[in-house]
C-alpha cells in the first residue's frame, strides 16, 4: 500500500460550546467527520483510511463508517492522536501519509491529488492561503503592525513521506500542526493553493458557515405561464375552474372544456418544464373525451411534486364578455384550492372583457391565461 490518510477526530471541540462534539454534528445528511472520510475513501489514490476517535467510542463510530476504515483511539493532544494514527498505518516506509483534521469537512479530491503530486519534489506539502486582513500585535493598549508578506494561513490535509513524519514527530511533543515537525527538521515544504471550504470548525458560528459553503443552495423558484381557448356554441352553461355556471352557451372541447384549468395545468407544467397538457393527455386519445379537468390539474401538481417542485401560488385571468365571472369567483378559487392543495389565499381568479373586440368580444370563445409559481420541495 502506498498512500494512507489519517483523519484526527479525537478532540472534544470545547471552543464550539456545543454538547455534541463538532466532528459528530450533522452537516447535511452526515456527521462532519464523514465528509473527510468520504473524500479520502472516494479518491482512487488513497489505499488506507485511518480515523482517530475519542477513547472508548469505537462502537459508536464503527456504525458510522465503512468496514474498510481503520479505527484507532486517540490521545490527550492532537499530536498524540496523530501518533496513534501513524501507528495504525499499513503503508511502506517510503509511502505517503496525509494527515487531516476531521473538523475541516470541505476537502476536495483535487486538493488530495495536488498534495500527493507536490511530494515528488518536497518532504511535505500543505494547502495554504495568503493573509488578507491586517495583522496586529497587541501590547496592553498599544498595537504594532506585522508585515503580511510571505505570511500564510496553513490548512490540512498535510502530506508527508511516512518515514519522515514518523521520525520528525517525536514521542512527547504537542505541535500546532504536523508540518511544524518537518519545519523543525529543516525539511522542504511545498505550499499548494488552499481553499476557503477547508476552513476549520472551531467556534460556535463556524458550523453554519461551513454548511452554507458546502450544501448546495436550493434552486430559485420557477415561474410558468399557460394559455388556452375554447369555442362557444349554443348550450346551457360552461364549466370554469370546476364550477358549472348557467349560461346560454357551452364550451366546445374534447374534455369538459374547462379553459381556466387547462391554462393553469399548462402554467404548472411550464414552470416545471414538463411539457404541456397535450403531451400528457393527447386530444386524439378517446379516453379523455368529456374527462373532468380536475384530473389534468391534479396530475400536473403531482408530476411537478415528483420532480421536486411544490406549487406555491397561481393567478388566472378569464377573457370573455359573458358569463360574468365575479359572482362565481370565490367558488372557483375554492375548487382550485381543493384540487391543487393550495391555500385559497394563494389563488387568484380574475376576468376581463376585450371591449367587444376579437373572438372573445364576439362571444365566439373564451380565453384563459394563467401563471404558476413553483418552489423547491423542502
Ligand atoms: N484532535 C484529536 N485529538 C486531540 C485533540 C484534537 O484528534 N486530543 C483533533 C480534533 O478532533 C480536530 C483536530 O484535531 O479534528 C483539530 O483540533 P481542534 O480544532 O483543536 O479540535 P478540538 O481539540 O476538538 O477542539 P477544541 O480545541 O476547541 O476543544
Ligand atoms: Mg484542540
Amino acid at each position: 500500500m502506498r498512500i494512507a490518510a489519517i483523519i484526527v477526530a479525537a478532540g472534544r471541540g470545547q471552543r464550539t460550546g456545543s454538547d455534541t462534539p463538532k466532528q459528530l454534528r450533522l452537516l447535511g445528511e452526515k456527521p462532519v467527520f464523514r465528509w473527510s472520510v468520504d473524500a479520502f475513501q472516494n479518491h482512487s489514490e488513497v489505499d488506507q483510511c485511518v480515523l482517530v476517535i475519542p477513547a472508548g467510542q469505537t462502537g459508536r463510530y464503527r456504525d458510522l463508517v465503512a468496514p474498510s476504515v481503520t479505527l484507532v483511539e486517540g490521545g490527550d493532544t492532537r499530536s498524540a492522536s496523530v501518533r496513534a494514527g501513524l501507528r495504525a498505518c499499513n503503508i511502506a516506509d517510503d509511502g505517503i501519509v496525509l494527515i487531516h483534521d476531521a473538523a475541516r469537512p470541505g476537502l476536495k479530491a483535487k486538493t488530495i491529488t495536488s498534495l500527493v503530486t507536490a511530494l515528488d519534489t518536497a518532504d511535505a506539502s500543505a494547502p495554504a492561503l495568503p493573509v488578507a486582513d491586517a495583522l496586529k500585535r497587541k501590547y496592553d493598549t498599544a498595537l504594532s503592525t506585522i508585515d503580511r508578506t510571505d505570511l500564510y494561513r496553513v490548512q490540512t490535509p498535510q502530506a508527508f513521506r511516512f518515514n519522515a513524519i514518523k521520525e520528525a514527530l517525536g514521542d512527547d511533543q504537542n505541535l500546532v500542526d504536523d508540518l511544524a515537525a518537518i519545519e523543525a527538521a529543516n525539511g522542504r515544504v511545498t505550499l499548494i493553493v488552499g481553499d476557503e471550504t477547508l476552513a476549520k470548525i472551531t467556534y460556535p458560528e463556524d458550523h453554519a458557515r461551513l454548511e452554507r459553503l458546502l450544501m448546495p443552495a436550493s434552486p430559485a423558484p420557477r415561474f410558468g405561464t399557460g394559455y388556452d381557448v375554447h369555442a362557444l356554441e349554443p348550450g346551457d352553461g360552461v364549466t370554469l375552474c370546476g364550477v358549472k355556471i348557467s349560461h346560454t352557451q357551452s364550451l366546445v372541447g374534447h374534455s369538459d372544456a374547462d379553459v381556466a384549468w387547462h391554462a393553469l395545468t399548462d402554467a404548472i407544467l411550464g414552470a416545471a418544464a414538463l411539457g404541456d397538457i397535450g403531451d400528457h393527455f393527447p386530444p386524439s386519445d378517446p379516453q379523455w373525451k368529456g374527462a373532468p379537468s380536475d384530473m389534468f390539474l391534479k396530475h400536473a401538481v403531482d408530476i411537478a411534486n415528483a420532480a421536486g417542485w411544490a406549487l406555491t401560488s397561481c393567478d388566472l385571468t378569464l377573457i370573455c364578455e359573458a358569463p360574468k365571472i365575479k359572482p362565481h369567483r370565490e367558488a372557483m378559487r375554492q375548487r382550485t384550492a381543493e384540487v391543487t392543495g393550495l391555500p385559497i389565499s394563494a389563488i387568484s381568479v380574475k376576468a376581463t372583457t376585450t371591449e367587444g373586440l376579437g373572438f372573445t368580444g364576439r362571444k365566439e370563445g373564451i380565453a384563459a391565461q394563467a401563471s404558476a409559481v413553483l418552489a423547491p420541495l423542502a
